[in-house]
């Protein structure tokens, strides 16, 4: 039999999803939004802030602020003592709904226990709620109105869009149902007319579902949720799980090699890290930009 060249073999495993790649493009257009609005007097202005001392919020707010300033938008960080009373926090966020420099104001979750963290979601400005957790934010995207979309849900839905398969008609399956990612998610989806299922931990028979699946999306929080026997060739796999293996290193919730081969060539597949992550706080910094559009009248206004 004559050796195939490996570089000539036909490809046999699912497309990756550039995460980061697409961040840096969409980056790009709110930069340039940004930059229009200052323009015109207004820098978009984003105010993070931290309550405690969880090591791992401490890393996201910090390149939350850094993307803000890659992407010529204003930013605050405020970081409290885990200590702080809930009606401290809420007469800051008081404050920060009547500053006119703040487009957008984010309360980094989770937070301590003593505070509820509801009371602190529906304190902020619904017109400032970037994170798009409140109930307004929430009614708005279940009427199909515009409004402010969860950032990481609305993230793998670019994702999605930039592989090119239509969502229309396609059935998506969508892991896990929390008010953050599983929820929005589904809905984002059944906006662009998908025929959408949620499962989560009291599914049975995750399989059955997955295998139907033409887009899966998992959000769940648990490493190799999604394994290889589990998918459909050519399926399209967004993964949002951060979780970490035994040797620590970061993975998702997807068995990713062996998912990737499972799904072929016409399957598209997103890597963690370089995936959904990037993603995220790129749609934090284009709902921030778009709060910000709409403080300010049309141009020739
Ligand atoms: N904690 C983890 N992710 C998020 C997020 O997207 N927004 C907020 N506010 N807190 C988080």
């Amino acid at each position: 039999m004559p050796e195939t060249n490996p570089a000539e073999a036909a490809p046999t495993l699912a497309r990756l999803i550039d995460g980061k790649a697409l961040a840096q493009h969409i980056r790009a257009e709110v930069g340039a939004r940004a930059a229009a609005l200052a323009a015109r007097g207004t820098r978009p202005g984003l105010a993070v802030i931290l309550v405690g001392d969880d090591p791992a919020s401490a890393v996201y707010v910090r390149n939350k602020v850094r993307a803000c300033a890659e992407n010529g938008l204003h930013s605050v960080l405020e970081k409290y003592d885990a200590a702080l009373p809930e009606a401290a926090l809420l007469e800051r966020i008081a404050a920060l709904n009547a500053d006119p420099a703040i487009h957008g104001i984010l309360v980094q979750m989770p937070v301590p226990r003593h505070i509820d963290p509801h009371r602190v979601i529906e304190a902020i400005d619904a017109a400032k709620d970037v994170d798009g957790f409140s109930v307004r934010s929430a009614g708005e995207l279940f009427a199909g109105l515009p409004g402010l979309r969860p950032a990481t849900p609305w993230g793998c839905l670019k994702m999605i869009e930039s592989t090119g398969v239509p969502l229309r008609g396609r059935h998506a399956v969508v892991i896990g149902r929390s008010n953050t990612v599983g929820k929005p998610m589904a809905l984002l989806l059944l906006a662009a007319s998908a025929t959408v299922t949620v499962c989560h931990s009291a599914t049975t028979d995750l399989k059955r579902h997955v295998r139907e699946a033409d887009i899966v999306v998992a959000a769940v929080g648990r490493r190799r949720t999604v394994t290889a026997d589990m998918v459909k060739r050519g399926a399209v796999v967004i993964d949002v799980g951060t979780n970490h293996d035994e040797a620590g290193k970061l993975c998702g919730d997807v068995d990713f090699e062996p998912v990737r081969a499972a799904l072929g060539p016409e399957g598209w597949i997103s890597p963690v890290p370089g995936g959904v992550g990037p993603m995220t706080i790129t749609m934090l910094l284009a709902n921030t930009v778009q709060a910000a559009e709409r403080r300010v009248p049309p141009a020739g206004a």
